[in-house]
């Protein structure tokens, strides 16, 4: 890993063992790209590289050299200049010009990454990552930016933020900041997002890349269900298994834009930041403002490639604290058991019972506190229902330790009902723009977090929940989208802050939390997986992946999940039957052989299901306790597609490649067809595996495949519809 500047050619080479990214000093003193993709050799001068066939008919900006900013890749693009693409920033002035020219001024080159101030971004210490900082001017309007980036020593991925610094005596408004752009020379790409809607995140869509603009957003405050802040761009004839992809992620959970512009030239620019609609942010003399962090990443080896970078970057580089690579409790959440409808004899009930399975950790979900027995009442109210819990959360954890659980429960603390104490008591706390009546989503409003002492009064209420009972999990809920943003808390010139600020106000209540009680297991939720973002992970290690718990469904959502982010952060849990949100019944093992591909719990009332059926709970937990260390955190491989076959095939692989688990799902049983054969992935060529009574190479399981026969002993069974099993490899 290194950083080089040629101080001749003006140019940077940023490199490890597997990727190079190099930029360079444009004639008209702006930064522009040469190349991003697998090591290259350095050398003193990549200027070449910028070179491009066509012809500027309409503008210059270097008359001497002929040099027009449409010619040539760029750095961080802005409005107004010869570059006619889709631009990264925009600056307006108090003359209301919005032309900006800012040209290379210094750099710094340090070891080690800095850290985002009040922002979640990945970490690295000395030895495992170098940074850059590159310093631009405007000399007119001296406005500063600063472009950061980061290469890992042991990971193909770049970072990169941004930092304005108003270093001049005018205001400057920012009415558009992207934190990255990549600018390719060529458009022969197909476009990846993840899209959907409640109850359907993060289903991958595949589109080739054309002449004009691709993109998807969220304007809905935070990542949204609608369209993930992670998109990949691949080749063509990239696969799972071999070809080239760069995946971007955005370390953000409010509104943002993923877009691609493939111009008439052939030029190829992506870029993501937070959503310029919901954006507008005036910097006073001397103000500076700094956008979220964006991940990049590139293969040559296609997406399980890429994915296990971003799960190993996530792992390792993002989640933080206790929970870091530590297997996750296997859980028991009360919510499609009862709703809202509990005491705490009948909560200690299910606990009980869940001990008696094997389970770790009982989950009070919606419902504990106000006046809140269904969801039109008591958001807000952050204080224990004594009709529900009369000795309060202390002694109902006291109460579920006693069972030998650990206790965690639920909050919702960005929102209030209107029928609440909290918004009698402050109405003007909860967003909405004067004289007009704001929009309700599950009969609740949103709460001011751009405003500190709204975050620090729900916090102060939380604290006191959780400061002396024993507290070991949290699940944070969000369940409306934002609408009708503005902040009575505000003067109107700042509007345009207030979206973004809201999102800082969710980091600053997390971050209080954990610095209060650093060892809580938080898991994010939005309605299920609306807020499943890399900026979320750096506070909460696992998400709520979504409120569709059917097994045959999520097996397609955590399969689109596992693009972009680990199996560590994937919240999964076996739900009884039929399913309440698609009436589909599929068999106790296969909700569960899909569950373990993730953090694993259930969320039914285990008094409710037959002797037979719990023996198989029972079961279950005890595979899972055997091997959950490997599934959450081993190398993850995505076999055969459900969006392709009626079947799905995934599978870990340890570290070490002597263990493997492979996770086979019929989803749609086809009679007298050819035998099953998987070809697994990740193996070591030369072990020999036992699965069951048989012993087989890693080549063999690789290359020939794996048969899955009844007639080669293994005996699965997985012939009917939503049939499923777990294969497990030991190696010799
Ligand atoms: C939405 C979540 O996704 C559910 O799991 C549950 O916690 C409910 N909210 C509670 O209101």
């Amino acid at each position: 890993m290194n950083i080089i500047w040629h101080e001749k050619a003006k140019q940077f080479h940023l490199y490890n063992d597997e990727i190079s990214y190099i930029m360079y000093v444009q004639p008209n003193g702006e930064m522009g790209q040469l190349y991003f993709g697998s090591r290259i050799h350095d050398k003193e001068d990549f200027t070449y590289l910028s070179h491009r066939g066509a012809k500027s008919m309409v503008a210059v900006d270097a008359p001497e050299e002929n040099f027009s900013m449409e010619l040539n890749r760029q750095e961080y693009p802005r409005f107004g200049s010869t570059d006619f693409g889709a631009h990264a920033f925009e600056a307006e002035y108090a003359d209301a010009s919005r032309v900006s020219n800012c040209r290379y001024l210094s750099h710094k080159i340090f070891a080690g990454k800095e850290k985002l101030d009040g922002l979640p971004a990945t970490y690295a210490d000395e030895a495992q990552a170098m940074a850059l900082v590159v310093t631009m001017e405007d000399p007119l309007t001296k406005l500063n930016l600063e472009l950061s980036y980061s290469i890992f020593r042991d990971l193909p991925v770049i970072t990169r933020n941004v930092r304005f610094i108003n270093r001049g005596d005018q205001k400057i408004i920012l009415n558009r900041v992207m934190s990255a752009c990549i600018d390719l020379p060529d458009q022969d790409y197909e476009w990846m997002q993840f899209s959907g809607a409640w109850a359907r995140e993060r289903i991958p869509a595949t589109r080739k890349i054309e002449r004009g603009m691709i993109s998807v957003e969220s304007k809905r405050g935070g990542s949204s269900a609608n369209h993930n802040p992670f998109i990949i761009v691949k080749r063509p004839h990239a696969d799972d298994f071999a070809g080239e992809a760069i995946g971007m992620s955005f370390v953000y959970s409010g509104n943002f834009l993923a877009a691609a512009d493939a111009d008439t030239y052939g030029r190829l620019r992506l870029l993501m930041g937070i959503h310029p609609d919901t954006f507008r942010w005036p910097l006073e003399a001397g103000a500076e403002f700094t956008a979220p962090e964006v991940v990049v990443a590139y293969t040559d080896k296609g997406l399980n490639d890429l994915s296990q970078t971003f799960h190993s970057l996530f792992n390792n580089h993002l989640v933080r604290g206790k929970w870091k690579n530590k297997a996750r409790p296997i859980l028991l959440n009360n919510w499609e058991a009862t709703f809202m409808d509990f005491t705490q004899d009948s909560i200690l009930k299910i606990a009980a019972k869940a001990k008696e399975a094997g389970a770790e950790l009982f989950v009070l979900d919606d419902g504990w506190f106000g006046k809140r027995d269904d969801d039109y009442a008591g958001l807000g109210d952050w204080v224990e229902n004594p009709d529900k819990l009369p000795g309060g959360m202390k002694e109902l954890a006291r109460k579920v330790n006693e069972l030998g659980l650990e206790f965690g429960f639920w909050i919702e603390p960005e929102m209030v009902n209107p029928d609440s104490d909290l918004y009698r008591a402050h109405p003007d706390w909860a967003f909405a723009v004067p004289g007009r009546e704001p929009a309700l989503g599950r009969h609740q409003y949103v709460l001011d977090f751009s405003r500190d002492e709204v975050v620090d009064y729900i916090y102060d209420m939380l604290y006191k929940v959780i400061d002396g009972a024993n507290i070991s999990y949290m699940k944070w809920d969000m369940n409306r989208a934002l609408t009708d943003v503005y902040s009575k808390g505000t003067e109107p010139e700042l509007q345009g802050c207030v979206s973004h600020k809201y999102v800082l106000g969710v980091y600053r209540l997390y971050e209080k939390l954990i610095a209060a009680f650093p060892d809580i297991l938080f898991e994010s939720c939005s309605s299920g997986g609306s807020r499943f973002d890399a900026g979320m992970l750096y506070y909460a290690p696992q998400a709520w992946c979504s409120d569709n718990t059917d097994g045959a469904d999520r097996v397609l959502i955590q399969y689109g999940s596992s693009y972009g982010y680990p199996i560590s952060s994937i919240g999964a849990h076996v739900s009884a039957v039929p399913n309440q949100q698609t009436g589909r019944s599929v068999p106790i093992q296969f909700r569960a052989d899909v569950a373990c591909f993730g953090t694993f719990g259930y969320e039914l009332d285990l008094n409710e299901l037959s002797d037979g059926e719990f023996e198989q709970v029972k079961e279950q937990i005890v595979f899972m306790k055997k091997y959950r260390q490997l599934l959450q955190f081993g190398r993850f491989y995505r076999l055969v597609s459900p969006f392709e076959t009626d079947m799905n095939a995934w599978m870990v692989v340890s570290e070490d490649k002597k263990q493997a688990l492979v996770g086979v799902y019929t989803m749609r049983a086809s009679v007298n067809g050819l035998d099953g054969r998987i070809r697994l992935a990740g193996l070591d060529e030369d072990k020999r595996y036992h699965i069951n009574t048989c012993a087989y190479y890693g080549d063999e399981l690789m290359r020939a495949g794996l048969l899955l026969d009844a007639k080669n002993a293994l005996n699965y069974k997985i012939y009917q519809d939503y049939s499923s099993c777990i294969i497990c490899l030991n190696a010799e």
